[in-house]
């Protein structure tokens, strides 16, 4: 063929990191077949979906096989029940959301990666390390991209200090992927001003939002005049269960603005052309997660993960090792021991005590002599890496 295709795919790793690591893993398998390997790497849930979750689904396939209730296209914004459900969650934490700010969606990673077909070409900012889908989207579309460096020095938490007045895209993640610090309000109210004041804009991921048990804001809407500067991306992802299930909301106030163009109104546009929707029985699934005995059952889950929070937090404290997260997250991240390096660290855990985590590096070049632990493993296989780390950490 002779067409052109998208260079900036040049600028990208050759393969995503989660798919990167389950490659060497299914080779150490292959060279291991008796391995009996623990899982800490991606952060996925192992849990089986609440009751009230599971009900719905069935619930509303079976409408789907009756000529009375069954359902053609979704709305590609997501229907009322769900929008209204969104709403009913948020105001738990005394926001108001207004239906037309609310976009439902098959989940967090895609929002965060189609975003960026609305917005021109900015400076981008992104902290590092970080979940790598904001940097990757953004790559993919040649935008230049400046890192917000996270440190232990600064908990993992970069602030605007420093940065120049110019309009900016930023990306906050809190609680952060992968290295579990959480803003709390002072610091959310910095990162809102210094949009307000610089015209720039927030993209905030909450996916993880759940988690939080330190009373940090689990919106970025808690923040007076967040609404004039902010779109903020969530998932049921970790919270209910759902990375299998797949649905997500994104919410653009229409107080979002640029020169009088609404934000919301070209995201609308861009769903309408390229997205048709969350299927009807994901989205009643999604309606029960969200209801007060959803979020219960759901918290259930939660609880259950934090216990493989602690007893991993508990072994970096009686080893003597840096970490941070592991309580408002369900990440753990740890210093590497010995001066390791992210990769050198995965190798000699794989190895050594057949444990998968994820190198550190993959979050960004900030990350590098970091590791970071997963909570969603069963309890008795968290238990079982705790103990095998204790003999060789
Ligand atoms: C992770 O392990 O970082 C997440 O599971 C990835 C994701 O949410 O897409």
């Amino acid at each position: 063929m002779k067409i052109k295709l998208n260079d900036n795919f040049n600028n990208i790793a050759e393969s995503y990191l989660f798919s990167d690591i389950n490659k060497r893993v299914k080779a150490y398998k292959e060279k291991n077949p008796s391995a009996d390997i623990v899982r800490l790497g991606i952060g996925d849930v192992t849990l089986p979906l609440p009751k009230i979750v599971v009900n719905a689904l069935v619930k509303a396939s079976e409408e789907m096989g009756v000529k009375e209730t069954f359902r053609g296209y979704p709305p590609e914004y997501g229907y009322d029940f769900l929008k209204e459900a969104v709403a009913r969650y948020y105001k738990l934490i005394n926001l108001d959301l207004d239906l037309e700010s609310i976009f439902i969606s098959d989940g967090a990673k895609s929002d965060l990666g189609n975003i960026v077909d609305i917005l021109g070409d900015n400076d981008i900012y992104i902290p590092n390390p970080v979940y790598p889908v904001y940097v990757d989207s953004n790559l993919m579309e040649g935008r230049k991209i400046h890192y917000l460096k996270g440190s232990e020095e600064n908990k993992f938490l970069p602030m605007p200090d420093g940065l120049n007045n110019d309009p900016k895209v930023i990306y906050l993640c809190s609680p952060n992927n992968p290295t579990g610090a959480t803003y709390n309000y002072d610091e959310l109210v910095k990162w809102v001003d210094y949009a307000k004041s610089s015209g720039s804009l927030i993209i905030f991921d909450s996916a993880y939002e759940a988690f939080i048990t330190d009373g940090a804001p689990r919106s970025i809407y808690k923040i007076p005049g967040a609404n004039e500067v902010a779109i903020e991306v969530s998932s049921l992802s970790k919270m209910a269960g759902f990375t299998g299930v797949r649905c997500g909301f994104t919410i653009i106030p229409s107080t979002l603005e640029v020169s009088g163009v609404k934000l919301n109104k070209l995201w609308k546009r861009r769903q309408a052309t390229k997205f048709n929707g969350v299927s009807y029985p994901v989205q009643r699934a999604a309606e029960a997660a969200l209801s007060i005995e959803g979020i219960k059952e759901c918290q259930k889950n939660l609880e259950y993960y934090k216990e493989n929070t602690k007893m991993l937090r508990e072994l970096l404290d009686e080893k003597g090792i840096y970490y941070s997260g592991g309580v408002n997250s369900p990440y753990i991240w740890m210093k590497c021991p010995n001066n390791m390096k992210s990769f050198e660290f995965f190798d000699f855990l794989l190895e050594k005590a057949n444990i998968v985590g994820t190198p550190g590096v993959g979050f960004g070049e900030y990350g590098e002599g970091y590791f970071r632990l997963t909570s969603f493993a069963s309890n008795e296989d968290t238990k079982k890496a705790v103990e095998r780390l204790r003999k060789i950490l």
